[in-house]
Formats: structure tokens, C-alpha cells, sequence
């Protein structure tokens, strides 16, 4: 049997023609971001860009910046100069409420520590997020716990599981909300090799499974060449590597 779909009309009528936008905003952007502290700045003025489903990998000595740029990137700090937009939308001139809102529903957070909440279950931390959105995250966060291999310690408590899982459910926490960019500071910095590779390798699936954008800092080779591109960042600048 065959199915006809109705004839679209042509999209340039003449009462509807504003283009449609070529392309998705980036997920992440930051445009001359300058930061100091102390009157010593830290960053001279950072430019880049992270499209959906891009996975970027930032390298740099230790003091560096490479903390600093995700804070500010994350919404956890302002920048001295500069703008920081997610999805297209001005992070940097919001107000904190309107901040932590909008990175609930647009930012992944990983850290080196997991920063899990250590009196909820593993499936009450991921619906943590949806408090802030007044969603209900349930059903999401159990996907999520299945595609990182959790499915069966949804009531576990995260003292009761290793380091590697601790680690992966902060990773399921990151994404629950659907988030456009995921920002990561060294990740598997605490974990052991064999954790690092898996944890990682679950993190570049995951995100391009999603189109989620990825800026990654590490330290580890393995995670970085796995990247789509690599950025450095020495003395307050950020180069390709
Ligand atoms: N909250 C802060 N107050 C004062 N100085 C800071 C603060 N955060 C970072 N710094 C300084 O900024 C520089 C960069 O630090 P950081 O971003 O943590 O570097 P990295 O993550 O690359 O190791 C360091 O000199 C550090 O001491
Ligand atoms: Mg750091």
C-alpha cells in the first residue's frame, strides 16, 4: 500500500518569508572572555566555539586557566569581559536565579569529584535536575542509568558503589536534562586507567548519541585524541593544538 503525503507548498510564500536560520546556534560560545583575579588576569580574551555533537578537548599546563574558563563557561562565575552563550541565548547577563535555571536546562556539569548527593539513591541524585526545571525526570534517568550500565542499582546509595561508578552516575546526572553542551573537568582525573578508558569512551558515546556538545579538559592522551578537535591553553590564550 502506498502512502501519499500531502504536497507541502512552496516555503517562499510571500506572507511567511523570513528564512528559516541555516543552522543550529552553537551549543556553547564564548566571545573574548577575559578573567583575572586579583588584577592578574588569567584568561586574555578566550574565543571558541562548540557545535552539537562536537566533541572539543582542551590541554594546558597545571594553572593555566583550563578551571577557571569551565566555571566560566559553566555559568559559576561572570566573566571580567566578554560573553558566554548557550544554545545562542547570553548566559553572562542573567541574573544568578535566571543562570542556574537556564544551565539546568542547558549545561552538563562533570567534575573530577563526582559532587553526588551522599544521602540520596542513585535515582534521586539524577532527578535532582528536574527539581529546577519542575519536570519530572524519572523516565529519563532511568534510560540513562541503563545506557551507563547501571540498570539494577537505582536504589543503591553512592557510598555503596566504586569509584568507576560513582563517576558514570555523575556522568548520567550531566545528561538527564538533555543538556546542549556537556563541560568536563578532567573527569577520570581520579579514577584508574581501566575506569578512565571506560568512563570516557561512555562519555564521547553518549554525548554524540545525544548531538550534545563536549568541552572536555584532561590531562589523558586517551580521551583527547578521541576528540574532534584539540584546543591548548597557555598564558591566558587558547590555540589549536
Ligand atoms: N578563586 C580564585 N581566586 C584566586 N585565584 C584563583 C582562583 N581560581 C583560580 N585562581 C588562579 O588562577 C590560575 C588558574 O587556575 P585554574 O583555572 O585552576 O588552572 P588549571 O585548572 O589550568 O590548573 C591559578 O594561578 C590559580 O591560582
Ligand atoms: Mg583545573
Amino acid at each position: 500500500m502506498h502512502y501519499h503525503r500531502p504536497v507541502t507548498p512552496p516555503a517562499t510564500h510571500p506572507a511567511s518569508a523570513a528564512p528559516a536560520p541555516a543552522t543550529h546556534p552553537p551549543a556553547l560560545e564564548a566571545r573574548a572572555v577575559r578573567h583575572g583575579f586579583g588584577g592578574q588576569d588569567v584568561l586574555h580574551g578566550v574565543t571558541l566555539s562548540v557545535a552539537r555533537g562536537e566533541v572539543v578537548a582542551v590541554t594546558g599546563p597545571s594553572g593555566s586557566g583550563k578551571s577557571t574558563l569551565l566555571h566560566l563557561l559553566g555559568g559559576l562565575d561572570r566573566p571580567d569581559h566578554g560573553e558566554v552563550l548557550w544554545g545562542g541565548t547570553r548566559a553572562d547577563t542573567l541574573d544568578s536565579q535566571g543562570r542556574a535555571r537556564l544551565r539546568a536546562a542547558s549545561v552538563g556539569l562533570v567534575f573530577q569529584h563526582h559532587y553526588l548527593l551522599q544521602d540520596l539513591t542513585v535515582l534521586d541524585n539524577l532527578r535532582v535536575p528536574g527539581l529546577l526545571l519542575r519536570q519530572d525526570l524519572t523516565d529519563a534517568a532511568r534510560t540513562l542509568l541503563h545506557a551507563v550500565g547501571l540498570q539494577g542499582r537505582e536504589h543503591a546509595m553512592p557510598a555503596q558503589l566504586s569509584g568507576g561508578e560513582r563517576q558514570r552516575v555523575a556522568l548520567a546526572r550531566a545528561l538527564v536534562a538533555r543538556p546542549a553542551i556537556l563541560l568536563a573537568d578532567e573527569p577520570t582525573g581520579s579514577l584508574d586507567s581501566g575506569n578512565a578508558v571506560a568512563v570516557s569512551d561512555l562519555m564521547i558515546a553518549l554525548a554524540r548519541q545525544h548531538g550534545t556538545g563536549v568541552l572536555l579538559v584532561t590531562h589523558d592522551e586517551h580521551m583527547a585524541t578521541r576528540a574532534d578537535r584539540r584546543l591548548h591553553l597557555l598564558d591566558g590564550h587558547l590555540s589549536a593544538h
